[in-house]
């Protein structure tokens, strides 16, 4: 299983430091989590942090959009040539148009679910997607305690995907660790989103061979 370190925790420390780490430890995903203190009542950072990362490394970037307006900011986050850009069902106006543009830009999309909404809110959009972020905690913060019952929807991604010959990795987010990572492995998930966890384990790189070795 691939881990996706979320830097959502070390925001106050070094950058270059915390990406030196992460490719040492062989991370092949690093997960951007951009809030805007309207959809999640948190800020972080925008496009201009998401752009400056770009350059500076070889990870793929997986860009979380916690944002009320990604219909109107989506040019902005293409610009960044992020890998993937995943926005909020329940945040989108014209979620076919989104994707269309990320799409048209030869840029990977995702659409993320909140912990209240069934996947059916996205399943006419799953065709046309390359990744589902299912979030395990409300989002807007780290550390928060990894919510079980949204393993069903893993499992039902899975089931559609497997029916319907669809390509979209299926991505978990909030409260991963050695233990919870087994429970999403066992349901299918191709990645684990994991900030708070990894980054107080003390030896980032064991915890993400453990992880990934699950
Ligand atoms: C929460 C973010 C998550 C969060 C994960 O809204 O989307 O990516 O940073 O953090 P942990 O792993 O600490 O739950
Ligand atoms: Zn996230």
């Amino acid at each position: 299983m691939k881990v996706a370190p979320s830097i959502l925790s070390v925001l106050d420390q070094d950058l270059n430091q915390v990406l030196k780490t992460l490719e040492d430890a062989n991370v092949e995903y690093l997960h951007l989590d951009v809030m805007d203190n309207v959809f999640v009542p948190n800020k972080t950072f925008d496009y201009n942090l998401v752009k400056e990362i770009k350059p500076k490394t070889k990870m793929i970037l997986d860009t979380h959009l916690m944002i009320a307006n990604p219909d109107e900011l989506i040019e902005e986050y293409i610009k960044t040539k992020s890998d993937y850009l995943c926005f909020h069902i329940e945040a989108a106006k014209n979620p076919q148009e989104i994707i269309n543009k990320i799409k048209s830009n030869n840029l990977k999309c995702g659409i993320s679910i909140k912990p209240k909404t069934p996947v059916s809110e996205i399943e006419q959009y799953l065709k046309d997607l390359d990744l589902v972020l299912v979030m395990s905690v409300e989002p807007g913060f780290g550390g928060q305690k990894f919510m079980e019952d949204m393993l069903e929807k893993v499992k039902l991604l899975k089931e559609l995907r497997e029916k319907n010959n669809y390509n979209y990795l299926i991505e978990i987010d909030g409260g991963l660790n050695n233990n919870t990572a087994v429970l999403a492995k066992e349901a299918g998930c191709d990645i684990i989103v994991v900030g708070t966890f990894l980054f107080n384990s003390g030896n980032i790189k064991q915890t993400v061979r453990e992880l990934e070795n699950i």
